[in-house]
């Protein structure tokens, strides 16, 4: 939990398995001390010696260098030429500040942070805040770093709110965590990278000499960089040693990295993008940073992993839909794109109830006049030539056969060609007198306005009052260009991006309230908003619009550095792949998606009857074993990245169910003969799989046969404890 030591200066932060810990420098200055393993005694009282400046003294803290010492939230204009967590300009156009400590609290508590999605506390749980009040005499600023410890969980969220009693001013940069190093010699950063379709690559980089950054810029947290980084030492394996995850719980403009100097302490940092922002705080006002959760483990890559997937599943993830079981479903997006009609949709759902799926998902096209893709958005009305008995006779059509149904829709959005935009231009993300320009055809709703914050949530909330809707898919498909906003005054545009996040999480956040039986999928273009932000109020995101199995694997794979299975959407599709023009073997689909939130993106008519037969007992076992895909332990084994071979290994929490996933990249006739060794067995229990025994000290030490010698033979073992 949260001590202090009045004699060491030193706070003290522990959970279940790590502590974390910084002091208080000279009285001033807030210096990182330690994070890693669980230390059983305290921090030796001369833990500043480390830290002294080893020339000449610098500045006016004696013998410190603010250059040098581990800083615990590093501010601009005091001497760090380094990564600043906080900058600002005031009213005379200084850009220095220096709050120095004054004082602290101990919550024993989690707050909620004020407009934002946060991690949050159940009544029963070992949860602590350390509230640090840092002061700047002369601007008569206050910046409060929050450090909540889910001791249960091993994890520490850090967020930061800044309060001006001072003349108006504007913040520069306020990231929410900054984490130093000191002395991290080899250490490696590892972010997740890629593209549409292409979503959450793993890249592992060394930290060397200087800054290795990812951001978003784009107005969402995007495909391109995720915001989570590892920071690791370069012997970490998926299995063992050091590993520090930091997962922002935002979904907007971002920024992570390590910066490394020449002493080599590496700093980590993230928070909102200071090159997308600029915040004015009027005296009295306040301004509260999105949330950071740092999760530490000595077990690895796999380890640092599961911390984020139970926090996540557990503590990030709100509402009914957090505990229950998920649905099966299907989704007619692959099987007609914008050539729908209530037949077509009636008839899949048909076919789907046979194979056991309980939800039909209407995509794309139901709506205004959206007959493609350069149309419609906005206008959130059935279209009587698509829907003739509307929204709620398909609806019933479908409740009728014994399933849910689900509706597409893209909210924070309007088509040119569109009523909603003839009727308000001035709703759009914009800047005055520049052309906006259109991505996939369209523009991005000015979220930053209440007033369209209401007209988006009364648009969707009309749809989902009129039908028994039991579950939404909420899209968004374009980044953000020319950004400005007719509302906001000039000295506020650079507050836009963020104040759209603001306004989107207020429509999500009420729309959770009045739609409790609504289970909400998030979408941008497949997984370009798969964060934590998003996760609070959508629970799943359709990982990706690739579906191509091979590549899925890999799409999963680093989505689960970060993400449980349990909030990944992962369907079949039909072959050759609508992506990428690969054939790969219906089973191998199936196995490939049955870890997430399952589900069928074809039409299920054109499938054969083995294939059928396929898909029915891909949804039973999806049902059967979600349980410990959902929530067990996750061990990555071996990776498509590196390995012709991928496994994922997933043990339920009493160890008595395996489940081991094989998928192979690329086969060889003759192959050689290769031991998949486990991880997180019994050792001393005995496990039966097909019929055969194996020890659980066996199945780690020397592993499981396997031989690749036949193209995409993967499989789902379950080995069961005897
Ligand atoms: C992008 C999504 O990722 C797809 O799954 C689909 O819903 C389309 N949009 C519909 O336009």
């Amino acid at each position: 939990m949260i001590s202090f030591n009045q004699k060491t200066k030193v706070f003290t932060l522990s959970t279940k398995n790590t502590t974390y810990a910084f002091g208080i420098l000279g009285d001033k200055l807030l210096t990182h001390i330690y994070w890693g393993k669980k230390l059983k005694n305290e921090i030796n009282e001369n833990w500043a010696d480390d830290f002294v400046w080893r020339s000449h003294s610098a500045f006016d803290y004696g013998d410190y260098s603010t250059n040098y010492i581990p800083l615990e939230y590093p501010q601009y204009g005091g001497g760090d030429s380094r990564i600043c967590a906080f900058s600002a300009r005031f009213s005379d156009g200084s850009r220095v500040t220096k709050a120095d400590f004054k004082s602290f609290e101990i919550l024993d508590a989690k707050p909620d942070i004020e407009g934002l999605p946060s991690v949050y506390a159940e009544n029963g749980d070992n949860v602590q805040t350390l509230v640090v009040t840092l002061h700047d005499d002369l601007k008569n600023l206050d910046i409060l770093l929050y450090y909540s410890v889910f001791e249960d969980f091993d994890a520490i969220t850090r967020s930061v709110k800044i309060i001006n009693s001072g003349e108006k001013m504007q913040i520069r940069s306020v990231l929410s965590a900054s984490v130093d190093f000191f002395g991290a010699g080899e250490s490696d950063i590892i972010h997740l990278d890629g593209s549409w379709a292409r979503e959450r690559f793993v890249t592992r980089q060394k930290i060397e000499g200087g800054n290795i950054s990812v951001e978003s810029g784009t107005g969402v947290s995007s495909s391109y960089y995720n915001p989570f980084i590892a920071v690791c030492d370069r012997t970490t394996t998926e299995l063992s040693g050091n590993a520090y995850g930091f997962g922002f719980v935002y979904s907007g403009n971002f920024v992570a990295g390590c910066e490394k100097n020449t002493y080599d302490t590496v700093r980590a940092y993230m928070g909102i993008n200071p090159r997308e922002f600029e915040w004015v705080l009027e005296n009295g006002q306040s301004f509260s940073s999105p949330e950071v959760i740092l999760a530490y483990s000595p077990e690895g890559l796999s380890g640092m992993s599961r911390i984020f997937h139970k926090i996540i599943r557990e503590r990030v993830c709100k509402g009914k839909f957090r505990d229950i079981e998920r649905y099966a479903l299907i989704n007619n997006w692959e099987a007609t794109y914008f050539d729908i009609s209530e037949e077509k949709i009636v008839n899949i759902a048909k076919t789907a109830k046979k194979i056991g799926i309980d939800t039909m998902v209407l995509d794309d096209g139901w709506f205004g006049n959206r007959v493609d893709d350069k149309t419609g958005l906005g206008d959130w009305v059935e279209n009587p030539e698509i829907l003739p008995n509307g929204i709620d006779g398909l609806c019933k059509k479908i409740n009728d056969l014994g399933m849910n149904f689900g509706l597409w829709f893209e909210p924070e959005m309007v088509s040119p060609n569109s009523n909603l935009y003839k009727l308000h231009p001035d709703w759009i993300i914009h800047t005055k007198g520049r052309m906006p320009s259109k991505i996939r055809h369209q523009y991005t709703l000015d979220l930053s306005r209440k007033d369209v914050c209401d007209y988006v949530e009364n648009a969707v909330g009309a749809i989902l009052k009129k039908a028994n809707i039991g579950y939404v898919k909420w899209d968004m498909n374009r980044s953000m260009s020319e950004v400005g906003s007719a509302f906001q005054v000039s000295e506020r545009q650079g507050e836009v991006m963020h104040r759209y996040m603001l306004g989107l999480y207020s429509i999500l956040k009420n729309l959770n309230a009045k739609f409790p039986n609504v289970l909400f999928e998030a979408c941008a273009s497949g997984g370009a908003r798969f964060d934590c932000g998003i996760l609070q109020f959508m629970p799943q995101v359709w990982t990706s619009d690739d579906t191509d199995a091979v590549e899925r694997v890999k799409i999963q794979y680093g989505t689960s550095f970060i993400y449980p299975y349990a909030s990944m959407g992962c369907h079949v599709s039909a072959c050759p792949n609508h992506q990428l023009g690969r054939t790969t073997p219906f089973d191998m689909r199936c196995n490939v998606a049955i870890p997430g939130q399952f589900g069928f993106e074809l039409d299920l008519n054109n499938c054969t009857e083995d294939e059928l037969k396929t898909a029915k007992k891909a949804v039973e076992d999806y049902r059967r074993l979600g349980e410990v895909f959902h929530k067990g332990d996750l061990y990555r084994i071996s990776s498509p990245f590196d390995c012709d071979v991928s496994v994922n290994e997933f043990v339920s929490e009493d160890k008595n169910t395996v489940l081991v996933c094989i998928y192979p990249k690329t086969s060889t006739v003759a192959s050689k003969d290769e031991y998949l060794k486990l991880a997180g067995l019994d050792e001393t229990a005995v496990y039966e799989c097909n019929g055969k025994l194996y020890g659980g000290d066996y199945l780690m030490n020397k592993g499981i046969h396997y031989i690749n010698d036949r193209e995409y033979k993967s499989v789902i073992l379950e080995f069961k404890k005897k």
